[in-house]
């Protein structure tokens, strides 16, 4: 269909080396001369606002590759020099172990809050990367998700960014969970080589996820 009506495809990919199965398919495969894919090192370094992005645009596509230099550069200059020294090793060093661990951590982190939270009253999408989930709750009287969002941080202390900052519906009480709230250099510390994490692991490296599911859950239920 794309191919078809010549339609140019921007492909925002930046969570894919986050993928726990290693069975991602980046749309530029199938439609490689009409894709562009965007990306960068925030997401599978683990480090939020360190922001280096980056477009692979298609030869086919160099007018546009061409315009958006232009853009760019009358727009943002350049990335600071630590960033640009940081995503040098970023992409020169050998960083598969550490990916293949953060991706355990991860797995194991958003399977624990996937499985602990869905309900009759919570519907949740088992996750297959990435750090955020996006539960509805069912059972709710409020009449938009941020006034639900505002009642879940006031009575349990837990932030969600309800679905209506992301363009949805607000009357849907959807609400974006991101399950990174635990100290990452020791969870990682403590989770190289084979070991396979338990929910006592969790319970140790990542006290607030655990704290934080059951009093959602909770909430929900005194609903
Ligand atoms: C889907 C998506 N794309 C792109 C970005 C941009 O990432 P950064 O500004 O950290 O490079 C983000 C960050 O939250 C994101 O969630």
């Amino acid at each position: 269909m794309l191919k078809k009506n010549g339609l140019v495809v921007l492909s925002d990919e930046i969570y894919s080396q986050l993928t726990f199965e290693e069975n991602y398919k980046s749309i530029s495969n199938f439609y490689p001369e009409g894709t562009i894919v965007s990306t960068g090192l925030s997401k599978w370094c683990g480090a939020g606002g360190w922001r280096l992005g980056f477009f692979a645009i298609p030869n086919q596509l160099k007018d546009l590759k061409n315009g958006l230099k232009t853009l760019c550069s009358e727009s943002f200059t350049s990335v600071s020099a630590p960033i640009q020294y940081a995503a040098v090793e970023a992409y020169t060093g050998d960083y598969s172990t550490y990916l293949k661990t953060v991706k355990k951590i991860l797995s194991f982190t958003g399977n624990y809050v996937y499985k602990n939270l869905k309900s009759n009253t919570i519907n949740v999408t088992k996750p297959e990367g990435g750090f955020y989930l996006f539960p509805e709750f069912t059972n709710t009287k409020f009449s938009s998700s941020s006034e639900m969002c505002k009642d879940i941080l006031n009575k349990t202390g837990v932030a969600l960014l309800p679905g209506s900052d992301f363009g949805l519906d607000n009357n849907k009480m959807l609400a974006r969970l991101s399950f990174t709230d635990f100290n990452g250099a020791s969870f990682l510390k403590n989770t190289l080589g084979s070991k396979k994490l338990d929910d006592a692991d969790l319970k140790k490296h990542a006290p607030n996820i655990v704290d934080g599911v059951s009093a959602l859950k909770e909430w929900s239920n005194s609903l």
